[in-house]
């Protein structure tokens, strides 16, 4: 079994991106921005935002956030939102999700410019992705691609299976599975006999957020297993949705909680903004 590093990764990623973000600067005088909308106290939220805009110091993106009390009304979020978009030093923009439940999601992401849309939430991104054209992938199922890249796992011709569907993982992770020629399964809460769907997967990605929820009679022996999850065990340990001690007696490939996909998807936050970036100068 190999683990795959993604907080290794992740770090390489960063420093490749900084000699991005100073060429960027020397040629447009300013820093590549990133603006960060967070909503409400959600803990768990807080310390994903604290991790973004720590890593854009780090490379070189200047961000901004924007906290917002979790009782604003939807106009004066979408008055702030509007408000970061339109400043030219933004080059992307992020709503930190999920939203307080009185917000309407669709309506407020829908604020963001195509070009600023650094998640890839968008209608319009997701619709590039469906279609197999390039546009702007949610950082998460980019960070898997980019791990699968970097370890020189094939993903053509194999049988992928997705456990959830999420608009911004599921679904995004599917299609570019299925751009990349695999055979692709999305399982969700409705899936029967989910264990021997499971089974069948060469790769198998679990985005369900369930503690240790995809046990080893889950797993084909050799199957290279993607853990997108941050739980909680029983004793409030973090974890992912895979258990992770069992099956890794039977994958070829997996990745740990924490330390796996997690940094991954700040590391293509970063790369999206960068690239976005660097889009203003052409
Ligand atoms: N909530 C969970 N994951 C994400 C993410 O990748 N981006 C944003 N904006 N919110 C999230």
């Amino acid at each position: 079994m190999t683990l795959i590093d993604g907080k290794g990764t992740a770090a390489a990623i960063r420093g490749e991106l900084k000699e991005r973000t100073v060429a960027f600067e020397a040629k447009s005088g300013r820093k590549a921005g990133l603006g960060v909308v967070i909503i409400g106290d959600d803990s768990a939220s807080q310390v994903y935002v604290r991790n973004k805009t720590k890593a854009c110091e780090e490379v070189g993106i200047r961000s901004v956030t924007k906290s917002l009390p979790a009782d604003i009304s939807q106009e004066e979020a979408e008055r702030a939102v509007e408000a970061l978009c339109s400043d030219p030093s933004m080059d992307g923009i992020l709503v930190q999700l999920p939203l307080p439940r009185h917000l309407d999601e669709r309506k407020l992401l829908a604020k963001i410019p195509v070009e600023k849309d650094v998640d890839g939430f968008s209608e319009y991104n997701l619709g590039l992705l469906a279609m197999n054209r390039r546009g702007t992938v949610a950082c998460t199922p980019l960070g898997i691609m980019e791990l699968l890249r970097r370890y020189r796992i094939d993903v053509g011709g194999k049988d992928a299976v997705v456990v959830g569907r999420s608009n911004i993982v599921g679904r995004p992770m599917a299609l570019l599975f299925l751009n990349d020629d695999a055979t692709v399964t999305v399982c969700h809460s409705h899936t029967k006999d989910l264990c021997s769907v499971c089974r069948k997967a060469d790769i198998l990605v679990a985005a369900v957020g369930k503690a240790k929820f995809i046990k080893a009679d889950m797993v084909k022996e050799g199957a290279v297993v993607i853990d997108v999850g941050m739980d909680r065990d029983e004793n409030g340990k973090l974890c992912g949705d895979v258990d992770f001690d069992t099956v890794k007696e039977k994958a070829s490939f997996i990745t740990p909680v924490p330390g796996g996909v997690g940094p991954m998807t700040v590391a293509m936050l970063l790369s999206n903004v960068v690239e976005a970036a660097e889009k203003t100068l052409k």
